[in-house]
């Protein structure tokens, strides 16, 4: 296999070759926008590898790669309206940048062309992939569905949170590994290993997103630091906070969580606050710790060479441990 950023570099290089802008310049200058803003491009460096570790040729996992990148990013266009998001990649969100109505369509765009770039496959490969990319991206919408549900709700659980993360993150995280899997020919057994090594790295990312978004650094995380607590997302953070807050404790976290129009400063540094006085934090870190553990010992089940696993281990560690 090769090392992460060659896999990133391919992939980059990839991209600059497909995404053009052409007329109407209001529906694709936001669609090469938002592609060019960067992000870590997890998601198709893992269709890459996972092409790599059974055994194909990565650029055989391009396409698949970049409808993987571009429906990531067009959730996020969506995602982004949703959340009354104005940061992305430490740039204006696009619904800012031009408005709404625009985000709305150059998104639905970018949906449609993912479909498109998985048009270059063929036969039992093509009936495969469009199986589980289906299955995903309406997996996607019912996670995202939850997510904006759980803002008015004050008793979600734990297993209500996971299942909404699981189905928003994780799902796609498990896909681009398992599509690449399907491109290289893996087995059955081991293309659905493969998907759960991802199911639980991706479980691992959400909580390390939420971590971010209250604990991140203004100055790199690239997306306002606070959002979620602005937004009343019932977070792991949240949600541990309440079952182990005193009696004043939860009070106060529950008058904040049912406010919309109030002093966000206030709020934002007050529920932090409250955050790392329960402990949620830390519980916060060792749910991230626990299921990136969990992802490693289901790598270990697979008949893959010990390089290729440790190649997809150290992608693994770095995603626990990232700031952006
Ligand atoms: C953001 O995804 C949406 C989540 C699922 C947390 P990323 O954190 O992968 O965003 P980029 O693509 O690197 O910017
Ligand atoms: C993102 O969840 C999930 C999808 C885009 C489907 P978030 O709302 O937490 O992602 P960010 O934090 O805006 O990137
Ligand atoms: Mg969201
Ligand atoms: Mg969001
Ligand atoms: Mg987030």
């Amino acid at each position: 296999m090769l090392r992460i950023e060659e896999y990133k570099e391919a992939f980059l290089a990839y991209l600059q070759k497909q995404i053009a802008v052409t007329e109407p310049k209001n529906l694709y200058e936001p669609i090469s926008y938002i592609l060019d803003l960067g992000g870590k491009r997890l998601r198709p460096i893992l269709v890459l590898m996972g092409a790599n570790a059974f055994g194909g040729d990565h650029e055989d996992a391009l396409d698949a790669a970049l409808a993987v990148e571009v429906f990531h990013n067009f959730t996020l266009l969506h995602d982004d309206i949703m959340d009354d998001a104005p940061l992305r990649r430490s740039q204006a969100t696009v619904h800012e940048k031009w408005d709404v109505n625009t985000a709305i369509l150059s998104g639905d765009a970018m949906l449609i062309l993912a479909y498109k770039f998985l048009e270059s496959y063929d036969g039992a490969i093509y009936k495969k992939l469009m199986q589980l990319f289906n299955k995903t991206a309406l997996e996607v919408c019912e996670g995202q569905q939850y997510d904006m549900d759980f803002e008015t709700r004050n008793n979600v659980s734990v297993e209500e949170y996971i299942k909404m993360i699981g189905l928003k993150t994780s799902v796609l995280v498990a896909a681009a590994l398992q599509m690449g899997g399907i491109i290289a020919g893996a087995s059955d057994e081991d293309a659905k290993k493969i998907y759960d090594f991802g199911l639980n790295l991706g479980l691992a990312f959400q909580l390390q997103d939420d971590y971010l978004d209250a604990f991140g650094d203004a100055a790199t995380f690239g997306k306002q630091v606070g959002g979620d607590i602005m937004e009343n997302k019932k977070t792991y953070l949240y949600i541990e906070a309440l079952k182990h807050a005193a009696p004043a404790e939860k009070e106060e976290l529950e008058y904040w969580y049912a406010q919309t129009l109030v002093d966000n400063v206030k709020k934002v540094s007050r529920v932090k606050e409250l955050f790392v006085a329960v402990g949620s934090d830390q519980l916060t870190r060792n749910a991230i710790e626990a299921y990136t553990k969990k992802a490693f010992s289901i790598l270990e089940t697979i008949a893959i060479p010990e390089a290729n696993s440790l190649v997809l281990k150290q992608f693994g560690e770095n995603l626990m441990t990232r700031s952006v």
